[in-house]
């Protein structure tokens, strides 16, 4: 199969893309966190291809795309008071609500849950596509199984080449993390099962007389996450990853030992730390050995380029990585949970 990319412009191309979509394709599109790889969510078979495509278990369900709270109620057999009010406050945003599912969802959206994950994206293509579509879009992220997820169309190719027909071109995407997923099935309670870039202290203002639980699973290794997603290993570069996380002194320590040693053994080790930390060991670390995330302390400009970073050593003679992480308040939580993830567990607090 040929693999189109396209910038679209009108509404002609938008026509096309939705036309693909009702007519059982997939079509990877933009949204302001990830791209995300899109089938009819009400097409049991569209939504079977989505999984072949990337090679995801499918236990592990798909988040539906709308483009407006219209499209929510319509998805769901009861929409609770909190998701209604996180959707108000949040969407069009980084934002997967949890709901009880209609029953005209098919299972294979929802791996055989009875709850659907629900969100709608920030970006006007994405929702120009699902309007045009005329029905909610299944989109996981658009990488292989395992891999980080897409952030440029050009990432999207690199994995879904001549499995899908179109990738509609958006840019890189402008937050660079998937959407932070609530679990607003409990009555009076909230459950953070991913975090994402609405933090866990914007809910928490937003709903000051709101528990928000966050599921164990994100802090400690050996619980079994509620989001089936997340047990999976994820976002994984082609070689091994080890972070370092604490004072921003204490890391470039620990990078420059564990940089020489490595040379040492006749490793090729990478470094993707910040521009202070760069700065400070240029001198032992070649410039094409690192990759630059930004200002010690910038979560945003991290998380744009994290999923770049793990990627961009893939197809070099790099035998490893190291990454310096960052503090767990805001969107740090969402970037150090991704790390924890695409280290399997190699986070050392030095
Ligand atoms: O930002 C995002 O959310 C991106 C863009 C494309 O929208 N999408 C995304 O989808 O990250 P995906 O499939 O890569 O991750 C969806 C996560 C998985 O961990 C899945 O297990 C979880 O959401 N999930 C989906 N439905 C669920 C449900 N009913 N209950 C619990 N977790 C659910
Ligand atoms: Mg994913």
């Amino acid at each position: 199969m040929n693999t189109e990319i396209l910038h679209p412009t009108s509404s002609v191309d938008f026509e096309r893309a939705a036309g693909l979509i009702q007519s059982g394709e997939l079509v990877a599109f933009p949204t302001e966190t990830v791209y995300g790889l899109g089938a009819n969510g009400l097409d049991a078979a569209a939504c079977t291809r989505i999984y072949e495509a990337k090679g995801r278990p499918s236990d592990n369900p798909l988040i539906l795309h709308i483009a407006d709270l219209t499209m929510a109620h319509e998805v769901t057999s009861n929409m609770p008071p909190l998701a209604a009010h996180l959707l108000t406050a949040f969407a069009p945003g980084p934002i997967t609500v949890i709901l009880p599912k209609a029953a005209h969802i098919p299972d294979i959206v929802t791996g055989g849950l009875s709850t659907v994950g629900v969100r709608c994206p920030d970006h006007t293509a994405a929702r120009r596509l699902i309007r045009a579509a005329g029905v909610p879009i299944a989109a996981p992220s658009a990488n292989t199984s395992g891999r980080p997820s897409p952030t440029t169309a050009a990432m999207v190719y690199e994995d879904m080449a001549g499995r899908i027909p179109l990738i509609l071109d958006g840019g890189s995407c402008r937050l660079g993390v998937e959407s932070t997923i609530v679990d607003c099935t409990e009555e009076g309670a909230l459950t953070l099962l991913r975090p994402g870039a609405v933090t866990r202290e914007m809910i928490a203002a937003e709903l000051p007389a709101i528990e928000v639980r966050i599921d164990a699973a994100l802090t400690a290794a050996n619980e079994a996450p509620r989001a089936p997603g997340m047990k999976y290993t994820h976002y994984a570069p082609r070689v091994p990853l080890t972070v370092y996380a604490g004072m921003g002194d204490d890391i470039r320590a620990a990078l420059r030992a564990e940089f020489l040693r490595r040379t040492a053994a006749g490793e090729r080790p990478a470094v993707i730390a910040s521009n202070e930390t760069l700065t400070a060991l240029r001198a032992i670390i070649p410039a094409e050995h690192t990759y630059n995330c930004g200002a010690r302390g910038n979560h945003s400009a991290f998380a744009a380029c994290l999923y770049d970073a793990l990627r961009c050593f893939d197809d070099t003679d790099i035998t490893s990585l190291l990454a310096e992480g960052t503090g767990a308040d805001g969107l740090g939580l969402a970037i150090m949970n991704r790390l924890r993830k695409a280290s399997g567990g190699h986070v050392i607090y030095v």
